[in-house]
């Protein structure tokens, strides 16, 4: 077999296993290894004591590992990456006591984050968003998933699509574009929840189909913003119009966003703070990937941590992810959120290492692409300076990260 890229002399490649199927990942650590790819996609990994097996062409980029810890490259299936400006007045609000919703209620919240957007130009967003992007990557994330849902007129939310595209373009992160139009009812709109959702339905989801602009529908189901009727209503269309469905539920309160996700056969469920075992089951009959965001909980303050071991114990493949707004979770760290999902989800290094890389993957249907270091999938992958696989959530704040690949190219080193 043939290589134009290889990393040898591994301390440890750990990765878990699986190419698609809707069950908890295995895992495998494999001592003094070496992993070899052709035009992106991994051809070997194993010993590097067996890569007399792999003939490198000329050229190819060869990389020493003696001592790095090497994963894949983490996928975060969960970000809003596409706003204007940040939100540091609102957390200075927090601090002083006030809460989320109440913010969110007096005009704050996503509706400021909506009146910034709208009056951002395409290119500016896209300037702006650049450094986002290369913080993902500094950070070792290889792949989002990015949302709109800061525009909420047809022709912002196409806006905010149009970055997605294009940025997925220029950068070297690969971005999964969620339409998100059912964010929250705009200024514009808030004594005709009604009108909105049907603008939603009839104009905005035809155009961004019709444009092949997204491939997931999503929605903010919760007591202040859309109900359970609401979002099957607007879920319910999506999927007609051929979307892949993902919803924000039982974020804040026990509204039944978990139920209708198993109901209309989602691809994932995200946040479920305040769901249980009933939840859990259907999410396994329906195959529904649970997103964790322990990052927004910390964010806001919050005690109430979703269940995820217990998640686990019915056969759930939970995935965890950054949450990356300018809300509710000001960071593009994965690894900070391994260290979150580490001390309040009690997940164990290995598990949320797999929650970020596999299960991740699976809840943005691409669990044959990324998300484990396996001959087939995508050479994206990140050494590490550190000790072992339980450093780095432990050693936490700081940047560990000595090399990032994506697709069988350096895209960062420290
Ligand atoms: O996932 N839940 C809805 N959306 C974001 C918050 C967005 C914002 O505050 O700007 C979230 O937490
Ligand atoms: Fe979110």
């Amino acid at each position: 077999m043939r290589a134009d890229f290889i990393i040898k002399n591994c301390a440890e490649i750990v990765t878990p296993l699986g190419s698609g199927e809707f069950k908890p990942a295995s895992f495998e650590t494999i001592t003094d290894g070496a992993l070899a790819a052709f035009e992106g996609e991994i051809v070997f990994v194993g010993k590097t004591a067996e890569l007399d097996k792999v003939e490198t062409v000329q050229g190819a980029e060869i990389i020493e590992a003696t001592g790095k810890i090497v994963t894949p490259g983490f996928v975060d299936s969960h970000t809003h990456p596409i706003f204007g400006d940040t939100r540091e007045n609102e957390f200075e609000m927090r601090i002083a006591g006030k809460s989320y919703e109440e913010i969110a209620l007096a005009g704050g919240g996503i509706r400021s984050s909506v009146r910034s957007l709208r009056n951002t130009s395409k290119e500016e967003l896209v300037e702006r968003i650049l450094p986002r992007l290369d913080r993902f990557i500094e950070y070792g994330t290889t792949t989002i998933e990015a949302k709109s849902g800061y525009g909420l007129t047809c022709e912002d939310e196409i806006k905010s699509l149009e970055v997605i595209n294009e940025l997925n373009q220029r950068h070297p992160l690969d971005l999964v574009p969620t339409f998100l139009g059912a964010h929250e009812i705009p200024d514009e709109y808030r004594d005709n929840n009604d009108g909105y959702i049907d603008l939603v339905i009839n104009e905005m989801m035809p155009e961004v189909k019709e444009r092949n602009l997204a491939e997931f529908c999503d929605i903010f189901c919760e007591s202040h913003v859309f109900s359970v009727k609401d979002c099957r209503k607007i879920l319910s269309a999506a999927k007609d119009a051929g979307f892949k469905l993902k919803i924000h539920a039982d974020q804040l309160t026990r509204n039944g966003g978990t139920a209708l996700a198993a109901e209309l056969g989602a691809t994932s469920a995200d946040h479920l703070e305040y769901t249980d075992e009933n939840d859990w089951e259907k999410m396994v009959n329906s195959r529904v990937v649970p997103v964790l965001l322990p990052g927004a909980v910390f964010f806001l303050g919050k005690e109430k941590y979703a269940q995820a071991t217990r998640m686990h114990e019915v056969g759930l493949p939970i995935a965890i992810a950054t949450d990356f707004n300018p809300g509710t979770c000001m960071s593009e760290s994965m690894p900070f959120i391994l260290t979150l999902a580490c001390l309040k989800l009690k997940l164990k290094p290995a598990e949320a290492l797999t929650a970020a890389t596999y299960h991740a993957a699976l809840a943005i249907d691409r669990g044959n692409l990324f998300g484990s270091l396996e001959v087939g999938k995508k050479a994206d992958l990140v050494t590490w300076d550190v000790p072992n696989l339980s450093y780095i959530p432990y050693h936490f704040g700081v940047n560990l990260i000595k090399t990032v690949v994506k697709s069988g190219k350096i895209v960062y080193e420290s």
